[in-house]
């Protein structure tokens, strides 16, 4: 098989200012999954996932190795096996983002917030800083279990308060009985651009 470094090398992007396409990428590699600043590929035939980072944000892939290093083992977490220049290689998980959850109408039950809860307490006592906690980085596993896959802002210093809002539009609206549970994609998307502009705001 080839090297984690060789299937990073193989993955080309083209970018503008907000897009980004994948240009070329070995036949190994199944594209999963983009983000801002990465996009993560299942390694064919493992259970590997390897995350490779926009060139201009290639130094998130040393820190985001160096937050999985001071993570404690725990199943709320993947492991991380390897790191490159523009890369790591962590636990592919399987199961849908929150946001795919809501997309689909799959229930969200308070328990999986008390594990979410859990899991960034786990890495506060850290010394960690649990930051850009949104829907596309938590997901439920197939077997009812919560997993945090993006901990790469996590050593940030400034206060993050995405998740406090989450919780609150969860117990102060998805919890009602009456709550739509399958939201439609352009509206999640819509809401968090308005979020993100701070044109509405959830929490205090
Ligand atoms: N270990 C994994 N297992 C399964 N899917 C994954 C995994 N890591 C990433 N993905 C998928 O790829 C997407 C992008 O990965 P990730 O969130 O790590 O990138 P990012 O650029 O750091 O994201 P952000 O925009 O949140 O900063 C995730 O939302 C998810 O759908
Ligand atoms: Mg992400």
């Amino acid at each position: 098989m080839k090297s984690y470094k060789e299937l990073a090398k193989s993955v080309k992007f083209s970018r503008t200012r907000n897009w980004t396409k994948l240009l070329e990428k070995d036949n190994d590699l199944e594209f999963i999954g983009a983000g801002r600043s990465a996009f993560a590929f299942r390694i064919k035939e493992t259970t590997f996932v390897l995350k490779v980072f926009f060139p201009e944000f290639k130094r998130i892939a040393q820190e985001e190795a160096d937050i999985y290093k001071t993570l404690p083992n725990h199943p709320y977490f993947p492991s991380l096996y390897d790191k490159g220049e523009n890369y790591i290689v962590i636990d592919y998980v399987e199961g849908f983002t929150l946001f795919d959850c809501l997309a689909k109408g799959i229930a969200i039950k308070e328990d999986k917030i008390n594990q979410i809860d859990e899991a960034l307490k786990l890495a506060r006592e850290s010394g960690l800083n649990p930051s850009d906690i949104h829907l596309r980085n938590i997901i439920l596993t197939y077997d009812g279990h919560i997993k945090i896959i993006d901990v790469a802002r996590f050593k940030q210093t400034k206060k993050c308060t995405q998740w406090d809002d989450l919780k609150l539009a969860f117990n102060k609206l998805y919890k009602k009985k009456y709550f739509p549970k399958k939201i439609p994609v352009f509206i999640m998307n819509m809401i968090a651009a308005l979020y993100k502009r701070k044109i509405i705001r959830l929490g205090s």
